[in-house]
């Protein structure tokens, strides 16, 4: 039996603790892969839209202007710090037709009534138990109305060389989640679309995309290691340790370096999109 509470609970500590530096550290990253996810998904004038893990709301905030001040978004997201953050911005940005709910993504509780669209941007993969999720997700979606979730694609071989300074200090069961097991549903599209399929979607189709990923320098490949899922990873390493692992990142970083000393790599995204049957 999976503990889904307790998962949960360790991914709202997380992303709490992350919260004042996501997507802040100056790296582009949350957008681009937000505005593809739209790109694909157009919001239209008016509709409800509801997006599951919605962070800081770098889906939610141009979905809720997309849809004009006759819709209505609805962002919720475990991470009490994160919905914080999606309110101030939706305040400072004068969206007026954004609610932000602390919720938990495997079995929302706060969520009333339906949406036209549902949206959900690289928070499959930090469910206990994501296809339970996806069950719990098909009654909040108006029959007809579509759904679209990004998750990570394949991981650009240079970073994954950078990145597997962690693994020798890394606990067995602790993974990245750029990077999934062979036997894991983001494993491949056709996995992932059977999920889709099993929790009663249809009209299921995956998009590959990719975006680009400049850090200006090594110190900035670490500051963003920190403010994103990553932090778990330099958590789980003894603090003795960390220096000793950060040198060597640096180094295979710098075999990478363009003559400015930036490390551009690329992320590959995965769109997976489906529908409610209108009956
Ligand atoms: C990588 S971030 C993506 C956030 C946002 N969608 C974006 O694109 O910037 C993952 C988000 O999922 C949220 N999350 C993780 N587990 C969750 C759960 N069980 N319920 C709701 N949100 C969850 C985290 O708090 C975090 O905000």
């Amino acid at each position: 039996m999976v503990d889904t509470f307790g998962h949960s609970e360790k991914m709202a500590n997380l992303f709490d603790k992350l919260s004042d530096t996501y997507d802040e550290v100056g790296v582009d990253f949350f957008k681009p892969i937000a505005a593809k996810l739209l790109e694909e998904m157009p919001p239209v004038q008016g509709e409800h839209w509801l997006d599951i893990g919605c962070g800081r709301g770098a889906v939610l905030l141009p979905a809720a202007q997309l849809i004009g001040p006759h819709g209505v978004a609805l962002g919720i997201d475990i991470s009490a710090g994160m919905i914080e953050h999606a309110r101030r911005l939706a305040l400072h940005a004068g969206i007026r037709n954004v609610e932000c709910e602390v919720d938990d993504a495997q079995s929302p509780t706060t969520v009333r009534g339906q949406f036209d669209t549902i949206s959900s941007s690289l928070v499959l993969f930090f469910l206990a138990d994501p296809l339970h999720a996806l069950h719990n997700w098909f009654p909040l979606l108006k029959p007809g109305g579509r759904i679209g979730a990004t998750t990570f694609g394949n991981i650009d071989p240079r970073w994954a060389y950078v990145d597997e300074v962690f693994q020798p200090h890394l606990p067995k069961q602790m993974r990245d989640v750029r990077i999934p097991d062979e036997d894991s549903p983001f494993a491949s599209d056709v996995e992932l679309e059977k999920f889709f399929a099993m929790a009663g979607f249809e009209n299921t189709l995956t998009i590959r995309t990719s975006v680009p990923v400049k850090f200006a320098d090594p110190q900035h490949w670490y500051d963003f290691s920190w403010s994103i899922a990553q932090r778990m990873l330099w958590q789980a390493i003894p603090e003795t340790l960390r220096a000793q692992v950060r040198g060597e990142a640096e180094a295979r970083l710098a075999e990478y370096a363009a003559p400015d000393g930036s490390i551009t790599f690329n992320q590959e995204i995965r769109i997976t999109l489906g529908t409610r049957p209108a009956s």
